[in-house]
């Protein structure tokens, strides 16, 4: 990948290579009952009980899509990187459960099968160069009164530090960390705004307690820091 590539191309390289490895730890987690109970919780409790179409952005290997998939819902996920999408299908077939993935950009995707009743998305803002484009576009395809539900934490508080050798160094550069709206935010309240400054209403965030003090007991992945994660579910009001 050039150096001088833009910045989306650098960050889809970089999850495309990181797949193994980030496929390695999620099947862990997923494997792990109390991390499997907590997660499945999270979603139950962030869902309403008749969201029976939802669509997870950024889905990666799949995690959020296959524990709202096991709750009984029609679960489409769409995502930039074909290697994390190969991981995702072969997540979902090991576990019988009928997901369909597609490749795609969050920043204005192009989903069929919608409108969907809840839009959700673990771990993927913080690394989007539009923000808000993607969260004008999601309220498009989601249904008026449809759910939006977002994990997300301010992982890189105080600023971006990783060694040269460290790939995540080429592709978080000084330039893309200039271009990433939330990759350096030190609050959650950053993520609330935008989601309230695209139109969306009812937004509410919740600490996600519970996942932080597993993380204390079983770690954290490779050169990551312990983070407090939110939930932040908010509704559509209607047509943008
Ligand atoms: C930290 S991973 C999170 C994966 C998954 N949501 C999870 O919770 O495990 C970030 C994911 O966002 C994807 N991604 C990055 N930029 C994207 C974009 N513009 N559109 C769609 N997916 C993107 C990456 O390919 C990667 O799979």
């Amino acid at each position: 990948m050039p150096q001088d590539s833009p910045v989306q191309d650098r960050i889809t390289w970089y999850w495309n290579q990181h797949a193994p490895a980030y496929q390695r730890f999620q099947e862990q987690r997923l494997a792990h009952p109390d991390y499997d109970a907590a997660w499945t919780r999270v979603w139950r409790d962030a869902l309403p009980d008749d969201a029976e179409t939802v669509l997870d952005v950024g889905t990666g290997t799949g995690h959020a899509a296959l524990t709202i998939a096991a709750l009984g819902r029609r679960v489409r996920g769409i995502d930039i990187a074909p290697a994390m999408l190969d991981y995702a299908r072969d997540n979902a077939r090991r576990r019988g459960l009928d997901i369909t993935f597609v490749q795609g950009d969050a920043v204005r995707p192009e989903v069929r099968g919608g409108p969907f009743d809840a839009l959700v998305s673990r771990y993927l803002l913080w690394t989007l160069p539009d923000v808000d484009t993607a969260l004008r576009d999601w309220r498009r395809l989601l249904r008026p009164g449809g759910r939006l539900a977002v994990v997300d934490a301010p992982w890189h508080a105080g600023g971006m530090r990783h060694s040269d050798t460290d790939p995540r160094a080429h592709a978080y550069d000084a330039e893309a960390r200039r271009a990433l709206a939330l990759a350096e935010a030190d609050d959650i309240a950053a993520w609330r705004e935008r989601i309230l400054a695209a139109g969306f209403t009812d937004v509410e965030s919740t600490p996600l307690t519970e996942l932080f003090e597993l993380d204390g007991v079983h770690g954290v992945a490779t050169d990551h820091h312990r983070t407090l994660q939110h939930l932040i579910t908010a509704q559509n009001p209607g047509a943008p």
